[in-house]
Order: structure tokens, then sequence, then C-alpha cells
């Protein structure tokens, strides 16, 4: 699908987005933040294309169909493949597809998928086209500004350049560059240095393209500040460590009325969804914990419903609703 215009693409809000995180963003997290913003775009976990192909396809693509935006990302680098798997994500109600071509793991790198992908402009180009004929829904590209020792602006433009001349017009740039050896890929995500500059050179040669920023933005104050430069933020580890971030999102970026509800509001209503979900097997439990951690912070108490949410021997006796609405008794919210 080509998309010349821009107006059209604004308006399906790429403002505020939460980054695709594997093992974070699944469908219990995504959930949960569903219950603080109704506006954000939440991406899945990056999905790999055999993981569909040769899944259970049902249950990795089902998810709760709510109000916002939802994008699949998805990891692959055959084109036939990947566009098999757009048709499915949009079948299952997704509303954009992303290919992930930033991730520097070398499980990744070994699929040859993710950042590598980079190195191979052509390659992506015959992906993203053979996933357009497939789908009506945006097919859009989140990549890094550079891979190793290619760090000139030439690299990153001609990569964009080629992809989209095959039709792309969304643009997520975590703006940092990719290193294959010597860092993990926790590592890869502080070091080396972000560089916005890069990402904004991007949408002046791209005037017809949405530039979305992503790369350590922690507070509200700073999405409002890149959105005067940028289309959009895209918001990874803080929307995570602090959920509760993401209730000034509909009101201070879509000028929706304030987040009217408590904290413990949004603590009940999420223990209500786990106990319809039945989260029962001690690590989906601890999951479903993890993802709820942050939201107590700065409240007196928090250490305490930390300390519950995090206990082993939790895990393995109790539901998960009943985890958190036990550990929730810590908290003092005035
Ligand atoms: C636990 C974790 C898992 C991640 N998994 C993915 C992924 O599946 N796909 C992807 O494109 N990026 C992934 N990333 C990178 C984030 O999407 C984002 O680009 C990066 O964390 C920088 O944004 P931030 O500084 O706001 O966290 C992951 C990051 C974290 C912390």
């Amino acid at each position: 699908m080509q998309m010349e215009n821009r107006e059209p693409l604004l308006d399906r809000g790429w403002r505020f987005c939460v980054a695709p995180m594997v093992d974070w963003t699944d469908e219990w997290c995504r959930h949960l933040h569903r219950l603080l913003t109704k506006r954000a775009r939440l991406y899945t976990e990056m999905i790999a294309t055999p993981a569909l192909v040769h899944g259970d396809r049902q249950r990795i693509l089902g998810f709760e169909r709510g109000s916002g935006p939802v994008a699949l990302q998805l990891g692959g680098s055959d084109p036939a493949e990947l566009a098999r798997c757009a048709k499915w994500g949009e079948e299952a109600g997704f509303d954009e597809v992303n290919l992930n071509c930033g991730c520097p793991s070398p499980r990744v790198q070994s699929g040859a998928f993710g950042v590598v992908l980079m190195l191979r402009p052509a390659l992506v180009a015959d992906c993203v086209k053979a996933m357009q004929d497939a789908v009506s829904v945006p097919v859009t590209v989140k990549h890094r500004i550079g891979v190793d020792r290619e760090t000139s602006y030439g690299f990153v433009r001609d990569f964009v350049g080629t992809v989209h001349d095959a039709g792309v017009r969304v643009f997520i740039v975590h703006a940092r560059a990719a290193w294959l050896a010597g860092l993990s890929p926790k590592e890869n995500r502080d070091v080396p240095p972000l560089d916005r500059s890069v990402a904004l050179r991007l949408k002046r040669d791209f005037p017809d393209s949405l530039f979305i920023v992503n790369g350590g933005i922690r507070s509200m104050e700073e999405c409002e500040e890149e959105l005067g430069r940028f289309d959009g933020v895209m918001v990874g580890r803080e929307a995570y460590n602090n959920p509760w971030m993401l209730t000034e999102v509909d009101e201070k970026l879509y000028g929706d009325p304030p987040f009217g509800r408590t904290r413990g509001d949004v603590v009940r209503e999420m223990a209500d969804y786990l106990a319809t979900v039945r989260v029962r097997a001690p690590l989906a439990v601890r999951t479903a914990a993890n993802h709820m951690l942050g939201i107590a912070q700065g409240l007196p108490g928090a250490r305490g419903w930390r300390r519950e949410l995090t206990s082993h021997e939790s895990w393995e006796k109790l539901p998960a609703e009943e985890i958190v609405r036990r550990a929730w008794r810590n908290v003092r919210e005035s």
C-alpha cells in the first residue's frame, strides 16, 4: 500500500507509542497499558516468523480488541513468510505490522533478521513490498541509525531511501547505532550514545514520511519537546518501569480529559482481568506480576508491594490476581 499524504497517517496516531519489548510487552502487559491510556499505540514483542508459521498461531496472535491502536512487530527476512504472517496479523485485528530492523541479539543475527537487515536494504525492500501486497494496514519499519562501522549519515539515509522506494512511510528510529560484536543487546540499549540529530536529518530528507523517535525518553516533558520536532515518540523502558506515566498521555498529548482513576482502581481492574485469563503457572504468575511492579513507584508502601510481587513463594502458591490484591494492601495512596 503506497501512502503519499501525511495527514491520514497522522490521524492514525503515532504520537505516542510504547516500544516492542521481548518478554515485556506481552498481552497482559498491553492490557495494563491500555487501562492507563486509550490513545497510545502499543507494540507487541517481536514475533519471529517461524513461531507463527510452525507454532500456536492463535495463541500468539490472540488479543483482546479494545480501544486504541495495537501493532504487531515481526522478525524475519523471508518475504513470503513475512507476507503470510502480516496477513495473519491483520486478520487477528492488528492495526499495523512493523518489521524489526533494529534488534542486535546474536540469536536474531543468526536467523538473518533484526538489525543485520540494515546491511541488506534490497532484501528489506522485498520484504516490505511482499507485506504491503498482503495487507491493507500500514507496514512500518523500526531501525537503528547505524550498524558497527556503518555509522555515516549516508548509510542510514540510503537504507531509509530504499525502504521508502518500496512504499514504507512510517519509520521508527532507535537513535543509536547497533554493535553486532562486543556488546550484549542489553548494553547496546545504552551504548553508544544516542544521536537524535540523525533522525531529524532523515525527517528533513523524507518530508512525506513520518519519523517516530525512540531511545532514552524518560518523561512526558521530553515527549512534548520531541513532538515539536518529530511526528511521534516511542518510549520503551520508562513506560514499563513507570507505567503510571502513561496516564498523562491522553490528556497531555491528545487533549483528552484527565485520567480519572487511582492507581488502586487500576490495580483492582488488572486483578479482575488476571482472574479471567487465569494466570496460574508460577513462571506466568511471575511475568504478570513483573509488569505491575512499577505502578506503585513513589507511593508509601511501594517497597512492600514490590517485595510481595517478587516473592518466589507467592508465585508457587497463589494465582496472579490474589498476589496482586494482597500486595496492594501494602500501599497507601492518598
Ligand atoms: C526487555 C527489552 C526487550 C526488547 N525487545 C525488543 C523487540 O522485541 N523489538 C524491538 O524492536 N526492540 C526491542 N527492544 C528495544 C526497545 O524497543 C527500544 O528500542 C529500546 O529499549 C530503546 O528505547 P527506550 O530507551 O525508551 O527503552 C527491547 C528493549 C528491552 C528493554
